[in-house]
């Protein structure tokens, strides 16, 4: 099969699913990610012929996407600001608005002088953490998440990206039995609640893991609170919380913060308009 033969399959055999412009995108990320084969040449050689194991590789993927896979799960890999991160089937694939959150927190800290203890939440890829460690050096940064092949995944990847980073396993439920003092806690923990799994995707419902997605439909803000009691007692005065969260529950969110009476509370919106996003000064 000629290369370009196999964008001309992926188009017709995708197209029920994805406009042609974004088949084409997925076509051309695959080719240079299985083959390490670049742009250019993927442009000046559309007659090259794959050989038999390249041509099954891409005829695999087509069927993974015709089942919805995410691209990223089936590369295994996703660029988080300007980072390579590995994925698997144990961790969400990290969104913009995260890239945002970390935004949020680097302009916060840009000009500090001293070093700053720094705590993520349910990590995941490590996304949030790394980045953070990377583009501020001053950060010294912990992350934290329920399982160790998570833990082993994201230890990875902040070695790819040579940043030091201190994992810890730990259950976000239990973190009276973690005694680490912070200037600075950052999470996007799990926040969908079962009934909104009608309007959800199967790209996501059917390949992330549900842990990092859902949470109890009795208790949606259990991690918030958790993380809440924790930072009364370990975030250091002058601390700041980020959080983000369903924007579903912005005002249940604000009446839980409020509970503590300790903090500032600062809104910021996603690029759907919505706040998906709170920064809480400890007074
Ligand atoms: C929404 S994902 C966020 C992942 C990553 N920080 C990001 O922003 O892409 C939530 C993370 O919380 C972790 N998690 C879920 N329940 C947990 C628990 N009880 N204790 C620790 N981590 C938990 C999941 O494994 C998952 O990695």
């Amino acid at each position: 099969m000629k290369i370009i033969e196999g964008r001309d399959l992926y188009r017709i055999q995708l197209k029920h699913l994805h406009p042609i412009n974004e088949i084409d995108f997925y076509y051309k990320l695959l080719i240079q990610s299985f083959f390490k084969m670049s742009n250019t040449i993927i442009a000046l050689s559309p007659e090259s012929v794959f050989e038999t194991e390249q041509e099954r590789l891409i005829k695999n993927a087509l069927e993974e996407l015709k089942e919805q896979k995410p691209l990223q799960y089936i590369i295994g890999e996703v660029q988080f600001r300007n980072l390579k991160l590995k994925v698997n089937s144990n961790v969400l694939v990290p969104r913009p608005e995260t890239e945002d959150l970390v935004g949020w927190i680097i302009e916060d800290y840009i000009n500090i002088e001293c070093s700053k203890k720094l705590i993520d939440f349910g990590t995941g890829t490590g996304c949030i953490a790394i980045s953070l460690a990377k583009e501020q050096p001053l950060f010294e940064t912990t992350a934290i998440d329920l399982d160790q092949d998570i833990i082993d995944l994201a230890s990875r990847n902040s070695q790819e990206n040579n940043i030091n980073i201190n994992y810890i396993k730990h259950d976000l439920t239990k973190l009276e039995s973690l005694d680490l003092k912070v200037d600075i806690i950052v999470s996007n923990p799990p926040y969908i609640t079962p009934d909104e799994r009608e309007v959800m995707k199967p790209n996501v419902l059917d390949y992330e893991p549900h842990q990092a997605l859902f949470v109890p439909q009795n208790d949606p803000l259990l991690f918030y609170r958790s993380i809440l009691d924790y930072a009364h007692l370990n975030l250091n005065k002058k601390g700041n919380i980020y959080f983000e969260f369903n924007p579903l529950f912005l005002k249940e969110m604000k009446n839980l913060i409020l509970t503590y009476s300790s903090y500032l509370i600062t809104e910021r919106k996603d690029i759907f308009d919505k706040v998906r996003m709170l920064r809480l000064e400890k007074q």
